[in-house]
């Protein structure tokens, strides 16, 4: 039988995805957190787990790297979904896409008096869409992390980021201004995959979507 490969990032997508595995009667051989190791067997044969970075899920799943991913509508909004199949929101990893500023800049000022805005972002596709559709002018900055902290040395205006328990804003002094979408993990399916290996995909959907229904 053909093998299935499940394309997950390390951390809170794993973690919560585990219980979602179980439910399918998959359970990683070793713990990605400790191991070096890109491919973890299963207790399945002919299922493994590949384990790359959260926005690079759907690069790997829509090439056939993997028949099937779960990551953030945030990186699937991003990314844009060419060639996936996005049957179930998972309901794991929520939280909220966000436009946040320094406690004290008027953004609604800002946003009236129709200066560039500079906002920074790893979601530069998402950002300017949304800024496009308010009519306001931006010029993104690209970054690959720590966002809060470019509001702090001037780097931008604004940021748009994930947002969950708002702790990471608040410590950094900056406030929510706007909610661009409400996140949480999907499961992704590769469209060729689907079609030649629907039979041994099926059941794994399946037990996924019983398992998050329950604990949705
Ligand atoms: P990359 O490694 O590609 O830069 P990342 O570091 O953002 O990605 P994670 O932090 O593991 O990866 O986040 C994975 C997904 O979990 C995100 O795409 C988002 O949908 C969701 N997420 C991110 N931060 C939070 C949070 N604080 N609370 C809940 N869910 C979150
Ligand atoms: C994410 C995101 C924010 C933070 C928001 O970062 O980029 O910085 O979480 O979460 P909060 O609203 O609960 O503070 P990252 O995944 O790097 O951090 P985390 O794992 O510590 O949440």
């Amino acid at each position: 039988m053909q093998g299935i490969t499940i394309a997950l990032s390390k951390g809170r997508i794993f973690e919560e995805t585990r219980p979602l595995l179980e439910a399918a009667g998959i359970r990683a051989a070793e713990d990605p957190e400790t191991s070096r190791k890109l491919i973890i067997e299963t207790n399945r044969p002919d299922v493994r787990i590949i384990i790359v970075r959260a926005s690079d899920v759907p690069t790997y799943v829509q090439h056939g790297g993997a028949d099937l991913g779960i990551a953030g509508k945030d990186v699937l909004m991003e990314h844009g979904g060419e060639g996936l199949y996005q049957p179930l929101d998972l309901g794991i990893a929520r939280c909220r896409l966000m436009v946040a500023v320094r406690e004290g800049f008027d953004y609604a000022l800002a946003v009236q008096q129709g200066a560039r805005l500079r906002v920074a972002t790893k979601y530069l596709q998402v950002s300017r869409e949304h800024f496009a559709a308010k009519g306001v002018h931006v010029d993104l900055i690209k970054l690959y992390g720590s966002m809060e902290l470019a509001p702090l040395v001037g780097l931008a205006d604004a940021i748009v980021d994930v947002v969950s328990s708002g702790n990471t804003l608040k410590a950094n002094r900056l406030v929510a201004v706007e909610e661009i979408a409400s996140i949480s993990a999907r499961l992704v399916v590769n469209q060729a995959s689907l079609k030649l290996a629907g039979t041994s995909l099926r059941p794994i959907m399946d037990a996924f979507a019983r398992a998050s229904a329950v604990a949705t």
